[in-house]
């Protein structure tokens, strides 16, 4: 494996089996949660094992612009929170780089805030919709606009006396519904979040452990009061969503026997495990433990052939759909990928992405507007781009990984809003013994 920096290439030479125990950074959703958290309560909150990626940086940035001290090492970092009433008006824009999470959840934040904050990001970002967050926050009471209505980036927020309600999304978002929560924790009165269908609950898992007065209703509902989360402690577990990439990875190289440890085991985050599994994938995880309300194990995977399988996003996975489809690509017959029109807005047109990606090793795949039809066979080494999308990188590097042969993946720099390493991560896997 060799990367060039300069022209920021991965170049991989497989069948590269994946063996031993690995461990993947920390969760990126509950990174982001534990510095928002910890920035609206009074007192000291202590994060270890924080992701590394730029992403999450960016909601640090944002909350020290929003003047929250924070102190970061490479083993914790320490937020200094005061309160929502101690946040001031930040003098510049916020820049949220490529990070839809940072924009969406703080603009829950300054949204019960009476200063002016203006949230912008990159390209990519800049095309990402925004009305799923904005008319919600309006609908409490907060003065939010942006470019074409509201709709698109950049945000311009104008805080003030929100009014708790019973708010119904027009998606199921954990982004989403963790914003209206932030705002309902300073809102005036109960607020209920109705969503058409369950998204990741990190957010409520986090604030009841932290003494905020939260309920779910049923599967689809939360009822949330105002008030303040207790300072945290917390190691954050691994990102599921990057230890899919690996465990694809080992299920589809043979000789492959991988463990990837202590990683965040919710139940609204490893739907993909399900679809492995029923694909004829020997994989299988193991809870050892709970933190903050979040259960915590290991994941196992080892090779074995695969069949094709029909995937719905709404069963616990929308991240790990470029996993899935280069495990699809090298199963036996044909899986479907269907009502996933969110994956046309993530960050990249991940239905068109993947397409190209997967047809470059020679895979028949059809897109179709809310989903993929992938014919799996054997797929060949490829030149692949990321089209800057992280995780439009790093399933090429498992296809790669894989496949009989060299590849490349241009694009490479693109992991750093999430995972770095990776490229080191999978030279270690494949070179133990
Ligand atoms: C996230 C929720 C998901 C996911 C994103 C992180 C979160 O997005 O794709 O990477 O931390 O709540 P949506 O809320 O848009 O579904």
């Amino acid at each position: 494996m060799s990367t060039s920096e300069a022209r920021r290439e991965l170049t991989l030479v497989g069948p590269s089996p994946l063996r031993g125990t690995m461990h993947v950074p920390g969760d990126k959703g509950i990174s982001h949660r534990a510095l928002l958290l910890g920035a609206l309560a009074r007192g000291r909150s202590r994060i270890s094992n924080l992701a590394p990626g730029d992403d999450v940086r960016r909601t640090m940035h944002a909350l020290e612009q929003l003047g929250v001290q924070i102190r970061a090492s490479a083993d914790e970092c320490t937020v200094r929170g005061a309160g929502p009433d101690a946040l001031r008006e930040p003098a510049g824009v916020i820049d949220c780089g490529n990070s839809g999470t940072t924009m969406r959840m703080l603009a829950g934040v300054v949204a019960g805030r009476s200063f002016l904050t203006v949230l912008t990001g990159d390209a990519s970002l800049s095309i990402r919709p925004m009305a799923r967050v904005v008319d919600p926050l309006r609908s409490l009471g907060a003065r939010i606009d942006g470019r074409d209505g509201g709709r698109l980036p950049p945000l311009v927020v104008r805080g003030g006396a929100l009014t708790g309600r019973r708010v119904k999304l027009g998606v199921a978002s954990g982004q989403v519904k963790t914003a209206i929560l932030l705002a309902a924790l300073q809102a005036e009165g109960v607020t209920e979040i109705v969503e058409p269908a369950p998204s990741r609950d990190h957010t409520e898992r986090m604030l009841m452990a932290l003494g905020v007065s939260l309920e779910r209703l049923d599967e689809r509902t939360v009822r949330v009061e105002p008030g303040e989360p207790s300072p945290l402690e917390l190691d954050v577990p691994g990102d599921p969503s990057s230890a899919a990439f690996f465990a694809v990875a080992a299920c589809i190289t043979p000789g492959s026997e991988l463990v990837v440890g202590d990683v965040c085991l919710n139940p609204t985050r490893i739907g993909w495990v399900d679809v492995l599994q029923r694909m004829g994938a020997r994989i299988h995880v193991a809870e050892s433990g709970r933190r903050l309300g979040e259960p915590v194990g290991d994941i196992t995977a080892e090779y074995s052939p695969l069949t094709g399988t029909t995937i719905v996003p709404g069963e616990g996975m929308i991240d790990e759909i470029p996993a899935l489809a280069v495990a699809a690509a090298f199963a036996d017959g044909v899986t479907e990928i269907r009502d996933a029109a969110e994956l046309r807005v993530k960050e990249s047109d991940r239905i068109g992405t993947i397409c190209q990606e997967l047809a470059q090793m020679g895979i028949a795949v059809e897109p179709r507007a809310d989903g993929l039809l992938i014919r799996g066979g054997r797929p060949r080494p490829g030149q692949f781009k990321s089209h800057g999308d992280h995780r439009i990188a790093m399933a090429a590097a498992v296809a790669a990984n894989a496949a009989t042969g060299e590849s490349t993946v241009r694009g490479w720099s693109s992991v750093a809003v999430s995972y770095p390493a990776f490229a080191d991560d999978l030279a270690r896997a494949t070179a133990s013994r």
